[in-house]
């Protein structure tokens, strides 16, 4: 029970913490030119230049931070992702997170 709840304050705190990540933007414009080096691949709206690049558009902030922490520690491994995210501090990881996550989408399924 005591454990249980550990881990839940644990996740309202991660919960949290990926919640203020882009309040970070409060300024869009220094996001968008932090997001700038990703474009030639994900493309400024989001939607990727290259084959092998995913969409990023309106992706979960907190997915993304993962994603290029992951990239960063060695966690996940890709030859040009992993060049990419060493270059990035904390900072820059949510600022380029929440320009990428602020993109609107809408879908329609097939
Ligand atoms: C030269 C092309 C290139 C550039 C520049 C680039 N990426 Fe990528 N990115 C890729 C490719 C290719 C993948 C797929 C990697 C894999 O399979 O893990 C990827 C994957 C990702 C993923 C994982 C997405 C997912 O769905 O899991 C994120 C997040 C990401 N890139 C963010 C960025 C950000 C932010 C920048 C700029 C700082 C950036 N990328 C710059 C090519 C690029």
């Amino acid at each position: 029970m005591r454990r249980s709840k550990a881990v839940v304050a644990c996740l309202a705190a991660a919960l949290l913490a990926a919640a203020g990540a882009p309040a970070l933007a409060a300024d869009p414009a220094a996001a968008k030119s932090r997001a700038g080096q990703c474009f030639v691949c994900h493309g400024a709206d989001g939607l990727a230049k290259v084959p092998d690049a995913p969409n990023l558009a309106g992706q979960n902030a907190a997915y993304l931070v993962k994603a290029l922490k992951d990239y960063r520690s060695g966690k996940r491994e890709n030859e040009v992702m992993s060049m990419m995210a060493k270059n990035l501090s904390d900072d820059d990881i949510a600022m380029v997170a929440s320009y990428f996550s602020s993109i609107a989408v809408t879908v329609k399924a097939p």
